[in-house]
């Protein structure tokens, strides 16, 4: 027997992709039926495309995506959705107290991932609307959103760590499983969200002046402009609607723009948007030292794709605000 069963890991690994593909397949399946697709059509566009040189960056489009079940969906992810949504959903609470009054109120969760933060949001009784632009978290969401409401809690399982062997402390924890839904689906969530598939600042346009609040959780340096993104923000709300940002700064791939929070924070007032105060409780004042921005905007570690096994961890200072459409 060797030290190290090296071979037999490489199996094993083998046989986990095989059993992440069963879960693909069934996200694959129920895309084509919402899309009103064969598995011909898909298979000919397939071969009608293979010298196409995005495979790689497909192929780590769906890791992306595979993994974001834990962030959004597992009971592993929980420690990242409890340094992040309380802030926010207690704030739409205060903003709205009475349920029934919720009903008419209309929310846009841009760049939302695999739509956790809208599910618990249109679960409060909001209408709901989810926007996301990455073809492979949106076929995971709509394929969540399928799920009946009598879905037993964990009654999926992806093996997401099987893709990077960087990190890891043991085999076991490499191949370890990941079990989810990690809630019952709540049927009035089901029923209050929906999900548009787009470009956040183009899906918009006829929407102006729709939507009660906006909420952005790590999302607004996703932008190359992030001019644009506080622009389309302003314009999508209601004269008086409400922005919750949640987030870090950290510019994505080729930003035009790569403002300073104080920066950021000044493009907005410009733009049309006052900061108004925010709880102790959610963070160290970011400006304690600018009196104009003094207990508004507060920072809070915040992890983003931790595995908790790992000997590395992603984390950052979230910075939350609550601002106003004048
Ligand atoms: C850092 S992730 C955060 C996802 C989710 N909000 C969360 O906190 O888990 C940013 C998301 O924004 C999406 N995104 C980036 N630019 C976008 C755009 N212009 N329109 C819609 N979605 C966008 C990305 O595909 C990605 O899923």
């Amino acid at each position: 027997m060797s030290t190290v069963p090296y071979s037999e890991k490489l199996e094993k690994t083998s046989a986990l992709i095989r059993e992440n593909d069963i879960l693909v397949q069934k996200i694959v399946d129920h895309g084509l039926s919402y899309y009103d697709l064969t598995l011909t059509e898909l298979l000919s566009f397939r071969s009608a495309h293979k010298n196409d040189t995005r495979s790689v960056a497909d192929h780590s489009s769906v890791i992306q995506s595979l993994k974001h079940f834990i962030r959004d969906w597992s009971a592993a992810g929980s420690h990242e959705r409890d340094a992040t949504f309380p802030q926010i959903l207690t704030t739409l609470e205060s903003l709205y107290p009475d349920p029934v009054g919720r009903e008419q109120k209309k929310v846009l969760v841009p760049g939302a991932g695999l739509g956790r933060l809208s599910y618990e949001i249109a679960a409060m009784g909001f209408q709901t609307v989810a926007n996301e632009y990455s073809f492979y978290q949106n076929l995971a969401h709509l394929w969540i959103l399928s799920l009946p409401n009598t879905t037993q809690r964990e009654s999926f399982k992806l093996y997401p760590f099987i893709n990077w062997w960087s990190h890891q402390r043991t085999t076991t924890s490499l191949l370890r499983g990941v079990a989810f839904p990690d809630t019952e689906l709540s049927a009035l969530a089901l029923e209050k969200l929906c999900l548009i598939d787009g470009d956040f600042t183009t899906a918009f346009y006829a929407e102006a002046s729709s939507y009660d609040v906006v909420v952005t959780l790590f999302f607004i340096d996703t932008a190359r402009n992030i001019v644009d993104y506080l622009d389309k923000i302003h314009a999508a709300l209601k004269p008086g609607g409400v922005w919750i940002n949640l987030g870090p700064l950290l510019y994505g791939t080729g930003p035009w723009l790569e403002p300073s929070l104080d920066e950021v924070l000044a493009i907005a007032e410009n733009i049309g948007f006052e900061l108004v105060p925010t709880e102790e409780r959610w963070g160290a004042d970011s400006f304690a030292d600018v009196e104009a921005w003094r207990g508004k905007v507060r920072g809070a570690f915040a992890g983003y794709g931790w595995d908790q096994d790992s000997l590395s961890r992603n984390a950052y200072s979230a910075q939350f605000w609550v601002a106003v459409k004048k």
